[in-house]
């Protein structure tokens, strides 16, 4: 049977993205921020997964606000990567894996959750900077095929904290019940406190990012219990996006170790974090 071994939160700023494919992750702006992740990135490949669900959202790229669904997943056999305005990141077309994604839309939906499929999809920064800071050099492809999973954070309402939380419980379920003996990792991505425009803009909570790093592991059910106004009040209207860590910690059971954490402001204009954490059990 399938196992999810790791859950990896991560912020997904695409500047995160563009320093790397850039060279310049050594420039004094950003080597802190990537000195950061070393300790994860080499735990990571020491315990690589044969697949990976990477939970994160689509920013109007591939998903135009004509139609954005709640909570949807893909199901084909490979996503390019989006061009976001500058063309695509020069990083490999991720593979797919559309029967374990077929088996995790079937499941999730005989437990009440109604989820979108796409067929077709280009996945933006949300989905390849998180890869990116999994893999920084992947080569002519990335280390495992991908399961997207995408959270509306964008317009309002989006689903609640607790959903999230419960996705996340289900999508464990689901993992588990796929018969092959597959290595499961599952990615939360986003956050954290950050907002992009208003008259809040550059908003960064330091005390509320703390507080979710820890509540994260120990009390994820404080963090569920959060509404979605309380998320966008503490850590911006962007900020919100840490509800998909929440889909992530429902995958993984309370029996988890934290192998690394790093926590760093700026990038660009959000707090970046990266939490990873083994599952035990
Ligand atoms: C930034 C952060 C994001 O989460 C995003 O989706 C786009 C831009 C930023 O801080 O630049
Ligand atoms: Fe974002």
């Amino acid at each position: 049977m399938a196992r999810v071994i790791w859950g990896l939160a991560t912020s997904h700023v695409p500047s995160i993205g563009a320093a790397m494919d850039s060279g310049k992750t050594g420039d004094p702006y950003w080597k802190p921020l990537f000195d950061g992740y070393a300790p994860a990135r080499a735990w990571m490949a020491e315990h690589k997964p044969d697949v990976a669900v990477v939970v994160y959202n689509d920013h109007a790229n591939a998903v135009d606000l004509d139609m954005v669904p709640a909570f949807a997943i893909g199901t084909a056999e490979e996503y390019k990567p989006a061009d976001e305005g500058w063309g695509p990141r020069p990083v490999p077309v991720v593979q797919g894996a559309p029967e374990f994604s077929e088996h995790l839309v079937r499941e999730l939906t005989d437990e009440w959750f109604d989820i979108t499929t796409c067929h077709r999809l280009d996945v933006d920064h949300g989905l390849t900077v998180p890869l990116s800071v999994y893999c920084p050099d992947p080569g002519e492809e990335w280390p495992c095929p991908v399961v997207p999973v995408l959270v509306n954070v964008i317009q309002y309402p989006q689903p609640s904290a607790a959903r999230c939380y419960a996705l996340g419980q289900a999508l464990g379920r689901a993992i588990r019940s796929f018969p092959e003996d597959l290595k499961v990792a599952v990615f939360g991505t986003g956050g954290m406190s950050h907002q992009l425009a208003g008259a809040r803009a550059g908003l960064i909570n330091p005390e509320f990012d703390r507080m979710f790093l820890e509540a994260i592991e120990t009390d994820p059910e404080r963090l569920a219990a959060l509404t979605r106004e309380d998320y966008i009040r503490e850590a911006g209207t962007e900020g919100i996006e840490l509800i998909m860590w929440l889909v992530m910690r429902g995958a993984l059971s309370g029996n988890i170790r934290r192998i690394a954490e790093t926590y760093h402001v700026p990038a660009s204009n959000t707090a970046a974090a990266l939490a990873l954490f083994e599952e035990l059990s």
